[in-house]
């Protein structure tokens, strides 16, 4: 088994004295894709954020590659930690290849590395190279979800979290946007996808683990996962479908 990339142990977080996510500990591998499932409000997107260093770490650690992380994001992307935030956070004005220069730009490159990038970049998504003048807010919305994807990728990172990149997307894209995940984890990337579609989520994924009320109930490989149904029942609540989340907020679906 390959070593181990990112380490978190023990984490605690949250907002102000309010501790969110408890107890929270979970290791990724190259060539690893982790999903992170749960239901709305489990603390998902917080853990991310502690993991990317957008909040304080209240408890425990969080280590790449055998190193403590205790600065800013911009010292955690450095060190190659990448994010992937929730709603294809890219700049919607600009081009597209203005985006992926801005996605450069977070980590002190020269022109030279930023142009590789972007070539790097095209050649995984050629859609984006075809789409390169574009301003990225008319591209689809399986597409600028691609552009955040490339964007996050600009300063080579190790490690790449991705934040329900399936939000707000038809079935079809979803599935496109998951292979090309689960692409990234097998060209070497330690991939931490948080989602609320199990059984998209469990197509592509190594390993699964749960957070439920703020603490990690599963973690396991996909292979010695025996109960789905326990998965799905128990931890993610009865009400849960892929069409829709357990508390029934509508995702609007686009192509
Ligand atoms: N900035 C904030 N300040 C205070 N509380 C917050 C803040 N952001 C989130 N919370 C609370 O923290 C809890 C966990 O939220 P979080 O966004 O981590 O959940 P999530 O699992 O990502 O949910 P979702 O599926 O809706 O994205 C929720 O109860 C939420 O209301
Ligand atoms: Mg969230």
């Amino acid at each position: 088994m390959s070593e181990v990339a990112l380490l978190v142990e023990g984490l605690a977080a949250g907002y102000g004295p309010l501790k969110i996510v408890r107890g929270v500990s979970l290791a990724c591998r190259p060539h690893e894709l982790t999903v992170l499932l749960g239901r709305n409000g489990a603390g998902k997107t917080t853990t991310l954020s502690a993991i990317a260093g957008l909040i304080p770490t209240m408890e425990g650690t969080v280590s790449l590659f055998g190193t403590p992380q205790t600065g800013t994001t911009v010292d955690r992307v450095q060190a190659g930690v990448g994010l992937v935030q929730e709603g294809k956070r890219v700049f919607r004005a600009r081009s597209v290849e203005d985006n992926l220069r801005l996605g450069g730009y977070s980590i002190r490159r020269t022109r030279g590395a930023i142009s590789d990038g972007i070539d790097r970049a095209y050649e995984r998504f050629p859609i984006l190279k075809e789409k390169r003048r574009d301003v990225a807010g008319s591209l689809s919305g399986g597409q600028q979800q691609m552009l955040a994807i490339a964007q996050a990728l600009m300063p080579q990172p190790t490690v790449l979290m991705l934040d329900e990149p399936s939000a707000g997307l038809a079935p079809a894209i979803v599935e496109q946007v998951f292979g090309e995940i689960a692409s990234l984890a097998k060209d070497g990337l330690c991939v931490l996808l948080v989602e609320q579609l199990i059984d998209h989520s469990l197509a592509v994924a190594d390993r699964v683990a749960v957070l439920d009320g703020g603490q990690i109930t599963i973690d396991t490989d996909i292979a010695s996962l025996d109960n789905l149904d326990r998965l799905r029942e128990s931890y993610l609540g009865t009400s849960f479908t892929e069409a829709g989340s357990a508390d029934g907020r509508e995702r609007t679906p686009r192509t």
